[in-house]
């Protein structure tokens, strides 16, 4: 039998107090409607539909690239409703899954456990047992356990509140079936809405058994209604991707401060890294790499052995092995330093190529330049790389030494192995092997008296 997942995601989302559409935010890298996407995307999907109503267009616009079919919910009168939009899509002999826009974090694996307990004369319910079931639909049970009914909160009996065992919303049941319940469907209860969860009654009616299934944990079921429990989520999986991690070998300090915002495509042995550390985009880790705190890193390959010392914000570059970084770096996009490099304190790197051994220790700017070997710049050393409409330029060949506080104005290129003075704003190229310096003069002049301050009367 084939699948078709139906997700719901028309409701407004009025408690986020936000004009982005609640399917919208983030959790990590992703938007809850990508979430839940990603998380049945892999299950044999014959088609996805996404019932969308508030914010409609912006989330097409956004999730263009999900190969989803958009259905359009123009007035909000229950889940029943949402469901119904997508009845003459549905095939007779098709499995269907229904699933929430705004519960992010199921697992793969609970929607297999919940559809393998699907069949032709069996419903299959996601429920969950909770301490405080306040606010959902409750499953109602006959004496011998047999599911008999949903009842919504707003509709339930004082005995009926008790009930622990609550109505996930996730369902799966086969398609023609669906198909005749929600034809069905009356809007004669407390909120005046067409619920999905009177099918199941129907289902009782006509001789089906009602399977539940429980997620591994509560979590996975949890739905964002507000920016609360956005963050709880937030935490609750990221804390999930550090586990991750730990499995694979990472030694993280505190897998509850580390945050991962996108991918770790490669990962090599004996990383560590310590707290408060965001990657990301793509990034690619070697063996033995060891990360401080408090780092931003963004679509980085860091080889084997690199060291990144506390608080450097790194995007888009390249990292060879065996290099040192920080603490206070920033590489700026396109920097690509080979192996052994060392970039140091408050120094920023853009654009630039640095050659195998190199450093730039400190307080430095480097921007479109291109450093050969074992070149030494100084600190303080700025390449002037832009005269306000153009960038220009710095090519420093191997072995050069830049004396510190040194302004090297681009277009320039500083020769194999040459040294340049403190203090110099080297506007020409400097040739190899020779010291060049652009300096004034020191003089001192005898007999200067420093001015002094009259004492008050
Ligand atoms: C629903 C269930 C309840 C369950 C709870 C779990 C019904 C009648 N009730 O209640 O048993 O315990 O979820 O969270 O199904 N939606 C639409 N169109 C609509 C209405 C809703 O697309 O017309 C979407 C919402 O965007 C949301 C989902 O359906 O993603 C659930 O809607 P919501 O209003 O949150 O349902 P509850 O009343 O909380
Ligand atoms: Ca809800």
């Amino acid at each position: 039998m084939n699948l078709t997942t139906v997700i719901l995601a028309a409701g407004k989302g009025t408690r986020m107090r936000s004009q982005l559409p609640k399917i919208l935010h983030f959790i990590g890298h992703k938007s809850l409607l990508r979430h839940v996407y990603d998380s049945s995307v892999n299950l044999n999907n014959n088609a996805i539909h996404v019932v969308i109503g508030h914010g409609a267009e912006q989330v097409k616009k956004t999730l263009a690239n999900l190969s989803v079919n958009w259905i359009e919910q123009t007035q909000q009168l229950g889940t029943g409703h949402a469901v119904q939009q997508v009845s003459n899509q549905i095939d007779d002999n098709s499995m269907v899954l229904i699933l929430y826009g705004d519960v992010p974090l199921l697992q793969a694996e609970t929607l297999k456990a919940l559809l393998g307990k699907t069949n032709e004369k069996t419903l299959s319910l996601l429920t969950v047992n909770l301490k405080n079931p306040t606010g959902y639909g409750r499953i109602v049970r006959n004496d011998s356990g047999k599911v008999l009914r949903i009842v919504e909160e707003k509709d339930a009996s004082s005995t009926e509140k008790i009930i622990a065992e609550v109505n996930t919303g996730i369902l799966a049941v086969q398609g023609a079936s669906l198909k005749k319940w929600l034809s069905q469907l009356n809007n004669n209860n407390a909120q005046g809405e067409y619920y999905l969860t009177d099918i199941i009654a129907l289902a009782v009616e006509d001789g089906f058994d009602i399977a539940t299934t429980a997620p591994q944990n509560e979590d996975e079921v949890l739905g964002v209604n507000d920016k609360l429990q956005l963050a709880h989520l937030e935490r609750v999986y990221q804390l999930q991707q550090a586990q991750n991690l730990m499995r694979e070998g990472v030694s993280l300090r505190d897998p509850k401060r580390f945050d991962l915002r996108g991918e770790i495509i490669e990962l090599g042995q004996d990383v560590e890294i310590d707290v408060n550390v965001i990657f990301e985009g793509e990034n690619r880790i070697g063996n033995n790499v060891k990360i401080g705190a408090n780092c931003s890193i963004k679509n980085a390959t860091i080889g084997d052995d690199v060291i990144i010392l506390a608080n450097c914000v790194i995007e888009n570059a390249v990292i060879g092995a065996n290099s040192r970084i920080g603490p206070f770096a920033r590489l700026r996009p396109e920097t690509v330093l080979a192996t052994e490099t060392h970039i140091g304190n408050f120094v920023e790197i853009k654009k630039s190529t640095i050659g195998q051994g190199s450093k730039v220790n400190h307080l430095s700017y480097i921007g479109d330049s291109l450093i050969g070997k074992k070149v030494n710049i100084g600190a303080g050393t700025i390449t002037c790389n832009y005269d306000g409409v153009n960038k220009f330029q710095t090519i420093i060949e191997d072995g050069a030494f830049i004396g510190s506080d040194t302004q090297l104005v681009a277009p320039v290129t500083i020769g194999k192995n040459a040294t340049i003075g403190a203090g110099s704003t080297i506007t020409k190229d400097a040739p190899d092997n020779q010291l060049t310096l652009s300096r004034s003069k020191q003089m001192s002049m005898e007999g200067w008296q420093r001015p002094v301050k009259k004492e008050k009367l």
